[in-house]
């Protein structure tokens, strides 16, 4: 199969999104009415399938499910997007894990509380009945990364008996400060590094993020840092740092997903044999425009035809 016509698959957290849509952040301890309330299919990596389907790229999703309505409203919708999840593993025992998100309409902030009970991430055996040749890229979601280690491992194992056009391209998100997730730095042939790990270590825009972190990842990666209206710095093995500013929509009105919005048209780019530039611009324009309207429906009817076309070209 040529290396174009395979999946991306995304694997990480799918969970219940329940969002309150509010005119004002409600004070504590007050009884408010919200403007709109919804079920998202939610969780960084499933956000970013969302994504890459309504881009146009075929692609699977790779995360535990427990079993019950929730689960069952979690699939369909996956269906709905014609995203392949026959690698999911369920867990009948466990809860899905569920966030309450809280979207302010007047300034498109988007507060977060998120509970896992008992849902356990994929694990190196999950990964191991992966049949790797379908696929043409991996992105992980940085989660429990001493087993995604072991993951990677397996897939760098698979590349080394193929010729360079047909290796699978490896891609890592480091989102959380969470020491373990560091080791995925040298692992990634692209890694995306969020500006929260960023401040955590003292960088103060994406261009010193991506100068201050490129000495981790492994010769010729590409590290990418976005920085919410401030758009996104990214630097290759020529040195030279790539800038785009963001893209604001007319009305600022949900950021819910805007990062994982921004993964997925970068990977959807660099998959279809894009630069960097291309891609840094396309993920920006994508997450801006995004920010302009609730949830990701919106995506597929401006992107799809104009911009697959000219990420092909
Ligand atoms: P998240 O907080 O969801 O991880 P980021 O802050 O990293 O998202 O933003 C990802 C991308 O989304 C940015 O590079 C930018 O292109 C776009 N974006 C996010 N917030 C805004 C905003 N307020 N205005 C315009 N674009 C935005
Ligand atoms: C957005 C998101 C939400 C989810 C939360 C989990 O990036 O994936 O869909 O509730 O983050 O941290």
């Amino acid at each position: 199969m040529e290396k174009q016509k395979k999946k991306i698959l995304c694997v990480g957290l799918v969970c219940l999104d329940i969002i309150n849509v509010v005119e004002k952040y409600p004070e504590e301890d007050t009884d408010s009415r919200c403007l709109s309330q919804r079920w998202q299919r939610g969780g960084n990596a499933s956000n970013s399938c969302t994504v890459l389907s309504l881009l146009g790229a075929s692609c699977s999703f790779l995360g535990s499910l427990s079993a019950g309505p929730v689960a069952h409203f979690i699939l369909e919708d996956f269906q709905k997007l014609h995203i392949d999840v026959s690698l999911v593993s369920e867990h009948a025992q466990c809860v899905l894990p569920a966030s309450m998100v809280i979207s302010n309409i007047r300034t498109g902030s988007r507060t977060i509380l998120h509970m896992n009970r008992n849902l356990p991430d994929v694990t190196a055996a999950d990964f191991s009945k992966v049949d790797l040749d379908q696929f043409q890229w991996i992105h992980w979601e940085g989660r429990n990364a001493d087993e995604q280690v072991k993951m990677i491992e397996r897939v760098a194992k698979h590349n080394s008996t193929l010729p360079q056009q047909q290796r699978i391209t490896v891609s890592v998100e480091i989102e959380k400060t969470r020491e373990p997730l560091y080791q995925l730095f040298p692992l990634g042939d692209v890694v995306f590094v969020s500006k929260d790990v960023a401040h955590h270590f003292g960088f103060e825009s994406a261009e010193a993020a991506v100068r201050g972190f490129y000495s981790r990842v492994k010769p010729g990666a590409v590290l990418v840092c976005a920085w919410a209206e401030k758009g996104a710095d990214a630097l290759g093995p020529d040195d030279v740092v790539i800038h785009s500013d963001s893209f604001p929509p007319e009305t600022l009105v949900d950021t819910l997903g805007a990062g994982d919005t921004f993964n997925a048209a970068v990977i959807f780019t660099l998959s279809n044999g894009g630069s960097l530039q291309d891609a840094l611009t396309f993920g920006c324009r994508v997450a801006g425009r995004k920010c302009g309207f609730h949830g990701y429906d919106g995506i597929g009817e401006h992107f799809k035809d104009e911009e697959n076309l000219k990420a092909l070209n």
